[in-house]
């Protein structure tokens, strides 16, 4: 049987074993087994398609196969056959990340053919760039071309071992790609390809690179243009904390700035954490028949303790919620896409509520709901909320003035979730800088069962993280120091 069949087998066989206790109602997640990276994030013959990196046999990272979804709106998604599985000689310890891009009706995938012949000896690794086409959008073949970028297409300095996530999208009448690369010295760049039909390639250049400022290896690239803005989106590894950006072991960034593709010179002035959360990881974006930018990542990080896997719940990973961006005032802005709000049931809303002390609001609870407040602080110094509270557990989020700081903390979220991170005060601690306006703090909440996304401030700063309290950890808490007006809320049930 082929790898591709085994796979689709084991998932279609054993999908109903996993347990539901942590399962998210309205994120992608996989039938049964282990996720990360969003890949191939498209829309093709009217439908959204999303293939993620995907181990089916364990809930811990294994020979990379792609798992495919597909929608009509972004949020109900339908489980496609596994599309990619390694059986190739290019691939066969991995089909790495990457992208997908159609051509004359054909859904091209692109990525990383990833061969590892002897683990003891990391030098051996090499990455090289692939393609798989499709008339249907679910059976891939992969094109006899392959690699369409080879070893032999890298640039001087670049290490064969550390090439990889190749994105693709079109400027003009050519294919470009970003693909992650690995210089001598360590540190990451970005590397430049043309091509006219998908499969011949020209090297072009070296789009930007960290020179060890920026973190080490740089994974998961996307470039493209927004309101007249060239942004680089990139997953730098390693990078160095500064203070509360960059507090997990790896980082994703936006980079602002303008690309002459002529002389492949990229001028930016603007890098930023594109989220500030425990669990955010590999960014990818794509572009719709409405022209939206819409991004999506893995809610996830290398490098920690996986509860449903230590709980042998037989899966581990979700996507974040598909995030529409934005250029306001040189930030780039994310917002959960408007078919979210088809999705919103059982209202309940209030409007200029006091709160001193702590105080609860009457069917303002749940663990599949979205929270939508807008607070006046007064002159309050510290103020929040505490979700999926029990007696126990509470995951709780505040505003604090004196450092103009939102905070995130999960050192009671139900699990102990360690990570690589070594510095005590950020164990369980996520802070991120934010400015009132008018003195007031809006927030829009999304909490799954086991995730939280919190969209602050209309979307300027975002906090996505996982969390894993009891089923019956269901209450809300208001809570601050002094005086606060909550001028409005509205909690909704999300009912796919
Ligand atoms: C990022 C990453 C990619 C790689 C993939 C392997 O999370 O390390 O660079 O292609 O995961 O699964």
């Amino acid at each position: 049987m082929s790898k591709l069949s085994k796979a689709r087998d084991y998932v279609a066989q054993n999908k109903d074993k996993i347990n539901q206790e942590y399962r998210l109602s309205y994120h992608v997640m996989a039938e049964i087994g282990w996720i990360n990276d969003p890949n191939g994030f498209c829309y093709y013959n009217r439908e959204y398609h999303l293939f993620y990196q995907y181990y089916p046999y364990n809930s811990q990272w294994g020979p990379m196969h792609w798992g495919h979804v597909k929608s009509k709106d972004l949020v109900k998604w339908e489980h496609l056959p596994v599309a990619l599985a390694p059986d190739m000689y290019y691939d066969a310890d991995g089909c790495f990340s990457g992208s997908a891009i159609e051509k004359d009706g054909k859904l091209y995938l692109m990525y990383t053919g990833h061969t590892n012949p002897d683990p003891e000896k990391p030098e051996n690794i090499r990455q090289i760039q692939n393609i798989a086409v499709s008339e249907d959008g679910i059976e891939f073949t992969k094109v006899k071309a392959n690699p369409v970028i080879g070893t032999k297409d890298l640039p001087e300095h670049a290490l064969p071992q550390d090439f990889r996530d190749p994105k693709v999208f079109k400027h003009g009448e050519d294919f470009y790609v970003v693909v992650a690369s690995c210089n001598e010295d360590r540190s990451g760049q970005i590397l430049l390809y043309k091509s006219k039909d998908l499969l011949d390639w020209t090297y072009v250049g070296i789009l930007a690179r960290s020179e060890n400022k920026l973190g080490k290896m740089w994974e998961c690239p996307d470039f493209f243009r927004l309101d007249n803005t060239d942004v680089l989106i990139l997953s730098p590894m390693a990078l160095k904390r500064d203070g509360d950006r960059y507090c997990n072991t790896n980082s994703s960034v936006y980079i602002l700035g303008d690309f002459d593709f002529e002389n492949c010179k990229y001028n930016y002035h603007t890098v930023e954490e594109i989220d500030a959360g425990f669990d955010f990881y590999a960014p990818q974006t794509m572009i719709d028949d409405k022209g939206r930018r819409i991004l999506i990542a893995w809610m996830q990080m290398w490098g920690r303790n996986m509860p449903t896997h230590e709980k042998n719940h037989q899966w581990a990973g979700a996507i974040t919620l598909p995030r529409e961006l934005k250029l306001v005032s040189g930030k780039l802005y994310q917002l959960p896409v408007e078919e979210m709000k088809n999705y919103r049931a059982n209202q309940v809303s209030y409007k200029h509520i006091t709160v001193k002390n702590q105080s609860t609001l009457a069917g303002v609870e749940g663990q599949n709901i979205e929270l939508e407040l807008e607070i006046d602080a007064l002159d309050a110094s510290k103020f929040g909320l505490k979700i999926l509270k029990d007696e126990e557990n509470e995951t709780v989020m505040y505003y604090d003035k004196t450092e103009g700081k939102f905070v995130f903390d999960r050192s009671k979220n139900g699990e102990a979730l360690l990570g690589a991170e070594q510095d005590e005060d950020i164990k369980y601690i996520r802070k991120v800088a934010v400015t009132l306006l008018n003195n007031k703090l809006k927030l829009r909440i999304f909490i799954d069962r086991s995730s939280v996304e919190i969209f602050i401030q209309d979307g300027e700063k975002v906090m996505s993280s996982t969390v894993y309290p009891k089923s019956t950890a269901k209450n809300i808490e208001f809570f601050s120091d002094s005086e606060i007006i909550i001028i409005e809320l509205n909690k909704w049930d999300i009912k796919l």
